[in-house]
């Protein structure tokens, strides 16, 4: 093939769409939630906001930190069962990632079907446009009978966009914990949202981490290379570049801590003094006592029979499921309920 065709072959394999007006969030956004998080009580800040230029590249630090043993033992998981994961169809089913990233997850399983079925659709969601420009540029040109369909879009715009457009079988993925940050109610409306959206042929790999030894979980939260740490200070930061604010992020510590009775390790940044911290952007001077913190993050950590009961309540089955020999990291994957007959869906 003359080289010259290859760019043209490319753009054809390659499309993004915007979908839905909430594609990006307003631009005070941010502003907003940070005037709302500082001024209630307890104090907090959403994670989303953690994913910054600086922040992004803080968490691909963190994925290969010794302490934070999810990313490689999910790989290893994938590594060993990316086949049996994406096997069941006569044709490939398309692949739809959630929260995709650089999709480097999910490289294992593209390769899995790519020698499984002759080609295949992947449609990554992400609301980030340009990581999807670019992750999906890398992926067409690393795979030739690759197509890739990426939707710069929250969920539930681009979960209605994917069903509309693609009326054939489906495999969702979710992966790398992310379903960790939502609190179980909300946990439980994503997972229903994602069943409702599946015919009986359809399934979806849920990736989740599992509880254990708090000292392992605290590890994972707290390197001690102090990456971690950065990454949870740079949202202080963030709001220092963005909003005007004048934190100085000296005077707050990172902490993680593991609730037991709530399966979560939680982030905070604690204040070391009282001190008062000005955001113009926010319109905002916040007080801050000597131990006083800001809840930054909640990481849920699962085991089956959690697993069990939110997939009971979101509307999924269990098909498979796969562990590492430690127990530390579960994939499952699960069909809907309601796919099981055409009736009952629109039931749901
Ligand atoms: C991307 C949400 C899965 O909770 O483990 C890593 C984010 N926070 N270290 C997680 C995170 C602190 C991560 N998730």
């Amino acid at each position: 093939m003359p080289s010259e065709d290859a760019p043209s072959l490319r753009t054809r394999r390659l499309r993004i769409i915007e979908s839905g007006e909430s594609a990006s969030e307003p631009p005070n956004a941010f502003a907003l939630a940070v005037r709302a998080g500082l001024r209630s009580d307890p104090k907090t800040l959403p994670c989303r906001y953690f994913y910054d230029e600086q922040g992004s590249r803080l968490f691909e630090q963190i994925c290969d930190l010794p302490e934070y043993y999810l990313t490689r033992t999910e790989d290893s998981i994938l590594l060993d069962h990316a086949h049996t994961m994406v096997a069941g169809w006569i044709d490939a089913p398309v692949m739809v990632e959630l929260g995709s990233g650089s999709s480097s997850k999910t490289r294992r399983l593209i390769l899995a079907a790519l020698q499984t079925y002759r080609s295949l659709q992947y449609v990554p969601i992400d609301v980030s446009k340009t990581i999807l420009e670019e992750s999906a540029e890398a992926l067409v040109e690393e795979f030739p009978r690759l197509q890739v369909t990426g939707f710069a879009a929250n969920y539930r715009d681009a979960l209605a966009g994917v069903v509309e457009r693609f009326d054939r079988p489906k495999l969702f993925v979710f992966l790398g914990s992310s379903l960790g940050n939502y609190e179980p109610d909300q946990a439980v409306d994503l997972l229903s949202l994602i069943a409702r959206s599946m015919d009986p042929s359809d399934r979806l790999l849920l990736g989740t981490d599992l509880d254990k030894d708090p000292k392992i979980l605290e590890a994972a939260y707290d390197d001690a290379q102090g990456v971690t740490a950065r990454f949870n200070l740079n949202l202080l930061e963030r709001i220092n570049r963005e909003l005007g604010g004048n934190f100085a992020v000296e005077r707050f510590e990172h902490q993680a801590r593991y609730r037991n009775d709530l399966h979560r390790v939680e982030m905070h940044l604690v204040s070391r003094e009282d001190q008062e911290v000005v955001i113009p952007g926010a319109g905002l001077t916040v007080k801050f006592s000597e131990g006083e913190s800001i809840h930054s993050e909640n990481s849920h950590k699962y085991n089956p029979a959690i697993l069990d009961e939110l997939g009971n309540r979101s509307g999924f089955i269990e098909e498979d499921a796969w562990t590492d020999a430690d127990h530390r990291f579960r994939v499952q994957r699960w069909r809907s309920r309601s796919g099981q007959s055409s009736h009952s869906r629109t039931e749901v």
